[in-house]
């Protein structure tokens, strides 16, 4: 068991536990990494036990937090990855049942549930519970006294891999790869009841039948899913990024009181602070609150702002960090903090400093981010701007309706630029043999032109930069010519017509030139030596869209270009010092 979970702590790895069943179940469990949970569990015999890595989305990384969570009978214990949206009306009610709680996370509603519902057939007690439960989730149940171990899927990955009188569930094929290579996928809505010999399967109340497959992946290329990099891999699990980060929100009432009051003109100013790609999305939600909410808003640079930021009275400051520990971001909020600003966190990772700093954290749900390019947290900061500004916007009731609709479209828009990846890489093996390449975008796609630049920069060693478009006749035109190509933002938008303009100076100036448009917009088709079109969106929601087709572009540049994608040298995940 140990040895599966710490082939899984590159997907989560804040707490982790193990749970026996023997005479009783035992559950060891805390927030620790698996060589450290090892040193603890005395040495104990069975045959049926389950395990959980955690990565924090409810509640902070601690014992009483880690997995596996137990009934109140102790006899009933579950492991869950996913998201349970509505735990918190499960749990009142369960409390008012008379079961006692003593997590803050979402997923210990399920073994409650099913202690609730059990009245003799594990498995019964399992689907009638899940059938209270809205979000996602891939779980494990053991319960006491029982050979088989119960297991369920619903957009989170679970699968089953088959042994010689012995069999295993994992949430992911890294974790049993040195037991065996013959797994089943479940899918979504399967129920699956597996012992040591036999493994069944339910879906919609009836039985199912599931295929075996041979796994021919080494622990490594299974930790990437078979992606090549994990950057790929993370690009890839944007659409069920952009879902898990505003799946509950649209169903909570009030997302950030601050921003309420700030609306209601009792704060004067806000304030986004980060650092490179998160001052990005920051730079982007500057003009997302301007389109939607009016306000004055500053997005500033954290290591610039501690040294220059005046701060003025009545400031309400949003800190955006994937990593929660940038030291020049958690420098900016002291100095924020010393003179009695509010300050809400935008972070990845629960229990992070930032997380502890500010007065209100809010969580993207991107999951572990390996690749020290960050892509998927970026689209995840999107999309929680997207929603705490939609949610004050001053907008007409039929303007409102209209975005959150697109918000609810933008998943599955992203899979449409995925799908266009082969077209992009095709593009990669053009670019990959300049060494200046230049980024231009106008209004809320500058800073994406400015991430565009950054992503190539870091992963393909390429002299990349981001121009705000109308800025290259006062400076940047003297750089360009046959030897630097350029990539223009043309988005159907206020700019569109200017940005025209700006490609055809640059295309005066014999740069080849490579442009973003919307499907249907054919207006650069004779100008630009190549063109990519991203899916229809309104402009509001237009860096999203545009952002992975540069993320894609970047990787395969760099890939063709033989870089080590994933730990680019000189360059940390998370930088910890000023
Ligand atoms: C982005 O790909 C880089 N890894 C880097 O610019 C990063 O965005 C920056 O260090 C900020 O990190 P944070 O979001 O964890 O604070």
């Amino acid at each position: 068991m140990l040895n599966c979970l710490g082939h899984l702590e590159y997907r989560g790895y804040d707490s982790c536990g193990i749970a026996v069943s023997n005479s009783s179940i035992q559950v060891y469990k805390d927030a620790v990494r698996v060589a450290e949970l090892k040193k603890a569990i005395p040495p104990f015999e069975g045959s049926l036990g389950i395990g959980h890595t955690r990565w924090a989305t409810h509640g902070k990384p601690s014992r009483t937090n880690a997995h596996p969570h137990v009934g109140c009978q102790n006899e009933i214990t579950v492991v869950h990855n996913g998201i349970i949206n509505n735990f918190l009306p499960l749990k009142q009610k369960l409390i008012e049942e008379g079961h006692a709680f003593s997590s803050e996370t979402d997923s210990e509603v399920i073994p409650h549930l099913i202690e609730k519902y059990y009245a003799g057939d594990l498995e019964k007690a399992v689907e009638r519970a899940l059938a209270d439960v809205k979000g996602s989730y891939a779980i494990i149940v053991m319960g006491y006294g029982e050979n088989a171990l119960i297991a369920a899927r619903k957009d989170s990955p679970l699968i089953i891999a088959l042994g010689d009188h012995e069999n295993y569930l994992a949430s992911d094929v890294p974790a049993i790869l040195d037991y065996s290579s013959r797994v089943i996928y479940l899918e979504d809505g399967d129920i699956a009841t597996v012992t040591a010999d036999n493994v069944s399967f339910r879906n919609g109340g009836k039985s199912a039948k599931r295929t075996e497959h041979k796994v021919h992946w080494s622990v490594e290329e299974a930790r990437k899913s078979g992606y090549e990099h994990y950057m790929l891999k993370e690009i890839h699990e944007q659409p069920n990024v952009i879902r898990d980060t505003i799946g509950n929100w649209l169903l909570d009432g009030e997302p950030l009181e601050d921003l309420k009051r700030m609306s209601e003109g009792g704060m004067e100013t806000l304030l986004i602070l980060a650092c490179g790609t998160s001052y990005h999305a920051a730079m982007v939600g500057k003009y997302i609150v301007q389109e939607l909410l009016g306000l004055p808003v500053r997005a500033e640079l954290a290591s610039e702002f501690n040294y220059y930021g005046r701060i003025l009275p009545e400031t309400l400051a949003i800190a955006i960090t994937q990593s929660g520990e940038t030291a020049d971001v958690l420098l900016a909020i002291k100095k924020l903090k010393d003179v009695g600003c509010r300050v809400v966190a935008i972070t990845n990772v629960i229990g992070s400093r930032v997380s502890r700093l500010a007065d209100r954290t809010i969580i993207t749900r991107a999951g572990p981010e390996i690749s020290v390019a960050a892509t998927k947290s970026f689209i995840a900061q999107l999309m929680v701007i997207y929603w705490l500004m939609m949610h004050y916007a001053r907008v007409e009731p039929k303007r409102q309706a209209e975005l959150v609709l697109q918000l609810r479209q933008m998943a599955s828009r992203v899979a449409q630029v995925l799908d266009k990846e082969s077209e992009i890489a095709g593009l990669a093996t053009y670019f990959a043999k300049y060494d200046d390449i230049f980024f231009i975008g106008r209004g809320i796609n500058y800073p994406v032109a400015l991430e565009g630049a950054l992503k190539l920069k870091e992963i393909s060693y390429i002299h990349a930069e981001g121009f705000a478009a109308g800025e290259l006749k006062h400076g940047p035109f003297a750089l360009l010519g046959p030897n630097k190509p350029v990539i223009g933002i043309v988005t159907n938008d206020a700019t569109h017509q200017a940005m025209l303009t700006n490609i055809r100076e640059v295309k005066a100036r014999g740069s080849p030139l490579a442009t973003l448009v919307s499907e249907g917009d054919d207006s650069t088709d004779t100008l630009a030596d190549f063109v990519i079109t991203v899916p229809q969106v309104d402009p509001l929601f237009s860096p999203v869209v545009n952002t992975v087709v540069l993320q894609l572009l970047a990787y395969h540049i760099a890939r063709v270009r033989g870089c080590p994608i994933d730990f680019p040298k000189n360059l940390a995940k998370s930088v910890t010092v000023e």
